[in-house]
């Protein structure tokens, strides 16, 4: 009797195994004029001449190929599935360099992989810099066994984003120069729910909404919430978790919250839901930014929907409480600790760049995996990968603890690729570095997530099963700090991924159209592996005896003189103001 059942069972797993339906997608990666906050019209990247992009929609088990065109013109472009643990399929996370070569404009790449996960995430492009220019959107993975299935009427996604009205190539420029030595990041003009403002959602009295919220923008976290209602917190990251009542959210860029509304039984009334961007995060408030998007559960078409109110302070749900469903324990004590130490800086060319132990990452001439899988037993040497990838080597099964030292007094959201972590330390603000003997103990279940932020001068721990063998990146996921070298790359279990990975004929191919070198050392060296010769670095340094602010100074003088000006206020020089703090509303 029991052994049927058990049969019964597992053939039931198998016919949902090979019943996963195959999805094939045709996407023409075009750009497309978009006016998202009615301010500025602005050339958009979007899909088969789309914009936004569309919120695609799997199911756990389902095969999906995905063939990508690139017709930008002037752009390569690439995709990254943002919280995917590509399990034997790391040559399908989409990060050029590290996983495949850049999509050069008139070439296909296409992305064929199965899914193994469920809950909320979002797909963007990896390619330096790009996904703000609107190459981003929410991706929904269904689960046949959601703990939560029967609990909800329907659901919803909402999508929460920084915007700029001027490209990223120009900005970028301003951003990682000399002009800016602080490194003042642009500050965005406006926010976006759902790529519009004044958002509609309808909604039918007494029913329950599953709400998949995700924050696809490239800088600002946001406070999240809704009047009038309690929002039930049931997955963070694709990990689903005992409800929890929130009734402010606070979600960093790339994040991802679901969360159960159940509506009132009166419809005499529609009620505001408001994203807020943590203005703590921008060296300057510019007088015409409305840091506020709001929309509004419309319970009657009827009704007028009012302006949200003031909230006295920003007092969200502490993420760190989480649970799981699964219940899974802390993992074992550590086989091995990556520590980060994170700060910014100057270097010779008296731009501003951020570090790891003094590493700024450069992408290397060839993509990491590729290293990995053309140099035999020397895959596990980090020094093989290249200066400025700053590659960890970690063992198969072995359990890891990444320990991440905020020395910078900004709040950075971190993201790990291939894996969803425990998480389990983080400090307060100013605890210093992390230190095993004067830190609190582990929570003995702790909450799992993919992207999780560090406050400012203080610490986080992850720890995590080096299960999936593949090169899988680790870096903060405001798109200002990825471009300026805020990136550590994990090669996991190398010498299993040689055995079990080799890239399709059609993948070489696209490292062929952008003449990207596929084997050897990260400088493309195949003979000497250990030679590095002509690898892409950093700036050097600022020289001997120069403090960065020195040398800065004298490299201003000197293109003062030169432009013969007198006085001159340049961008991110300019007097730092503090955003008033707890108002959630602009007065105009
Ligand atoms: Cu969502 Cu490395 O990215």
């Amino acid at each position: 009797m029991k052994l049927g059942l058990y049969l019964l069972t597992g053939c039931l797993a198998l016919i949902r195994e090979v019943s996963g339906a195959t999805l094939n997608y045709d996407f023409n990666i075009t750009w497309v004029t978009a006016n998202p906050d009615g301010l500025a019209p602005r050339p958009v990247i979007g899909i088969n001449g789309e914009w936004p992009p569309p919120i695609l929609n799997f199911t756990r088990g389902d095969r999906v190929i995905a063939k990508v065109y690139n017709a930008l013109g002037n752009e390569s472009t690439s995709i990254h599935w943002h919280g995917f643990f590509q399990n034997g399929t790391n040559n399908m996370d989409g990060a050029p360099q590290v996983t495949q070569c850049e999509i050069v404009p008139g070439s296909t790449f296409v992305y064929n992989f199965t899914v193994n996960q469920s809950g909320t995430y979002w797909y963007h492009s990896h390619t330096r810099g790009q996904y703000p220019d609107g190459f981003r959107q929410a991706l929904v993975i269904q689960d046949p066994e959601d703990p939560y299935a029967g609990k909800y009427d329907e659901e919803r996604v909402i999508t929460l984003s920084d915007w700029y009205h001027d490209q990223m190539p120009g900005l970028l420029k301003k951003f990682i120069s000399v002009t800016n030595p602080t490194g003042a990041e642009p500050v965005p003009n406006s926010a976006l729910m759902n790529d519009t403002q004044d958002l509609i959602v309808p909604v039918l009295p007494g029913k329950t909404y599953l709400f998949h919220l995700v924050n696809v923008g490239a800088f600002a976290s946001q406070y999240f919430w809704v009047e009038g209602h309690t929002m039930k917190i049931v997955e963070v990251d694709g990990v689903s978790t005992e409800a929890a009542d929130a009734s402010m959210i606070y979600i960093t860029s790339a994040q991802r919250y679901s969360f159960l509304i159940t509506m009132k039984n009166e419809t005499d009334q529609n009620y505001a839901m408001v994203g807020s961007m943590d203005t703590d995060l921008f060296d300057t408030l510019p007088p015409t930014l409305n840091y506020n998007v709001t929309g509004w559960l419309v319970y009657d078409d009827q009704n007028h929907n009012p302006a949200p109110s003031t909230v006295s302070e920003f007092d969200p749900y502490d993420d760190f409480q989480l649970v799981p469903v699964d219940g899974e324990k802390l993992l074992e004590e550590p086989d091995y600790t990556v520590t980060l130490d994170l700060t910014m800086d100057n270097l010779g060319d008296g731009a501003n760049y951020a570090f790891f132990n003094g590493i700024t990452y450069v992408m290397p001439k060839v993509p990491t995996l590729y290293t990995a899988l053309s140099t035999g037993p020397a895959a596990t040497d980090p020094a093989i990968y290249g200066t400025n990838t700053h590659a960890f080597v970690l063992g198969k099964g072995d359990i890891i603890d990444l320990v991440l030292n905020n020395d910078d007094t900004g709040k950075h959201p971190f993201h790990l690729h291939g894996h969803a972590f425990q998480v389990v330390a983080r400090s307060a603000e100013n605890a210093g570095h992390y230190n095993s003997s004067n830190s609190p103990a582990f929570p003995p279940v702790p909450m799992r997530r993919d992207t999780v932020f560090v406050k400012p001068t203080g610490y986080f721990v992850l720890r995590f099963r080096a299960d999936n063998p593949g090169i899988w990146l680790f870096h903060c996921h405001i798109e200002w700090h990825m471009d300026s070298g805020l990136v550590a790359t994990m090669v996991e279990a190398p010498l299993d991924l040689q055995k079990t990975l080799s890239i399709p004929e059609d993948q070489h191919q696209v490292c062929a159209a952008s003449k990207t070198p596929t084997s050897g050392n990260a400088a493309g060296n195949t003979v000497d592996l250990y030679d590095l010769t002509g690898e892409n670095t950093s700036s050097p340094p600022l020289p001997a005896g120069f403090t960065p602010r020195g040398i800065v100074a004298l490299v201003f003088s000197c293109v003062a003189a030169l432009l013969g000006l007198a006085s001159i206020t340049w961008y991110g020089l300019a007097p730092i103001s503090q955003p008033p703090r707890g108002m959630a509303e602009r007065e105009d």
